[in-house]
Formats: C-alpha cells, structure tokens, sequence
C-alpha cells in the first residue's frame, strides 16, 4: 500500500515554461482560467518583435482589440504609434503586451484574481523576449512590475532597474485622450525612453534614479 503524496517539495510551477512564443501561445489556448475567458471575443496575446529590445506593457484589451486579437489598435493605439512615429519607431520595433489576454466587461479595472490567474503568462513572455527595456503603460503595469501601490503620477520620469532591466513607467497613452496635458508629458516621456535604449544600445546601463528625478 502506498503512503499519502509526498507534499512536501516545491509547489507545481503555475505555467509550464515554454521554449518560444509560439509554444506559449498553443499553452495558453482556448483560455477559461478566469471568468473573462467567457465573456472576451478573442484572447490578446501580444503582437510584435519576439527580440524586441523594447516591451511595452498596458492594462488589458479594450473593446477594439477584444475584436481584432491585438493590443493597442483604437484610439489609445493610435496615440501609442504616433509617440512611437516621434521617436522614429514602429510598433513592429517593439512588443507589446498587456497585464490581462482579456477584456473586462465595460472595460472595468483588472481584478487581483484575474491579474494573479493571468500574469504568469506574460512573466514567460518577458523571460522568452528578454527585453533590455520595459515601459510600463499606466498604475496597472507599473504597480505589477514594480510591485509598489504608488500611482503612475509619482513614477513616471524616473527609471528603475528590475531583473536586469530597465522599467521607463510612463502614462498610459489613453490618460492623453481625457487630458490633453498629459499629452505633452508623454512625448517628454517617449524621448526619454529614446535615450534609455540609446544607452543601453552603447553599452551603459543608466542608474537607477529611485526616488530622485531621473537624471536623463
Ligand atoms: N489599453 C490597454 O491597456 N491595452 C490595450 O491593448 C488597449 C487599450
């Protein structure tokens, strides 16, 4: 007669890591993990360079891209290409991805559980494109990645080093769309992510600036 399972040992991994993209993408499936799974039209994965040197990371998709299967391609989509277009990018230069694969109802915020069910995903996304920098669009993004509760407003400007990386948290292009004055910060703000990549290009690594102003 055998004994109970052996508990003991290290608790199952969450995901199963996945060796690229693709294999990622056949893990996931025909998601149901979390409610949104029955209400979302298409899953959104992600969409872009698989070596991006540049990720950027959004909250979820809204109702255009719950259509399409891709992230940013309404209105805050269009602002997110024409900050690209001022930094002579494309958003094939980049990967984008976002904190949820589905749209919430109404597009409501994200919810803790269906943020905890869904993250692990783009975690391995981030592990597979190995990006040298991540631009966090908005609270969502930022606070995940940065694993703070400070709002978007307090971080932005600075830089932080996480795993290796640097992470630019930068307002999410639609807060331009309600507010018109946020617009000038984002182009202020995409410049800086130039210089960023510029100097992780050549080698540097820029510090962290933490609390203080960026100095970049
Ligand atoms: N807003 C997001 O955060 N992500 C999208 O994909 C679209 C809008």
């Amino acid at each position: 007669m055998t004994g109970p399972a052996d508990t003991s040992g290290p608790a199952a991994p969450a995901i199963k890591a996945a060796d690229s993209l693709v294999a990622l993408r056949e893990h996931i499936g025909d998601c149901h993990r979390c409610a949104l799974g029955d209400t979302r039209t298409t899953l959104v994965f992600g969409v872009g360079d698989p070596k991006a040197r540049l990720m950027f990371i959004g909250e979820a998709p809204g109702r255009n891209e719950d259509l399409k299967g891709e992230p940013f391609v309404g209105a805050a989509g269009h602002l997110l290409d024409e900050l690209l277009a001022e930094i002579g990018m494309t958003r094939g230069d980049v990967y984008i991805a976002n904190i949820l694969k589905c749209r919430p109802p109404a597009n409501r915020d994200p919810q803790p559980g269906e943020t905890q069910t869904c993250t692990p995903f783009l975690e391995e996304q981030v592990r597979l494109i190995d990006p040298a920098v991540i631009a966090t669009l908005g609270n969502h993004a930022t606070r995940f990645i940065l694993k703070t509760d400070r709002p978007i407003g307090a971080l932005r400007g600075r830089l932080f080093h996480r795993g290796g990386r640097c992470v630019v948290p930068i307002y999410h292009p639609a807060a331009a769309l309600y507010d018109r004055s946020k617009a000038e910060v984002l182009s202020d703000d995409f410049r800086r992510l130039r210089t960023v990549l510029d100097r992780v290009a050549s080698g540097q690594m820029p510090d962290e600036s933490g609390d203080q102003p960026a100095l970049f």
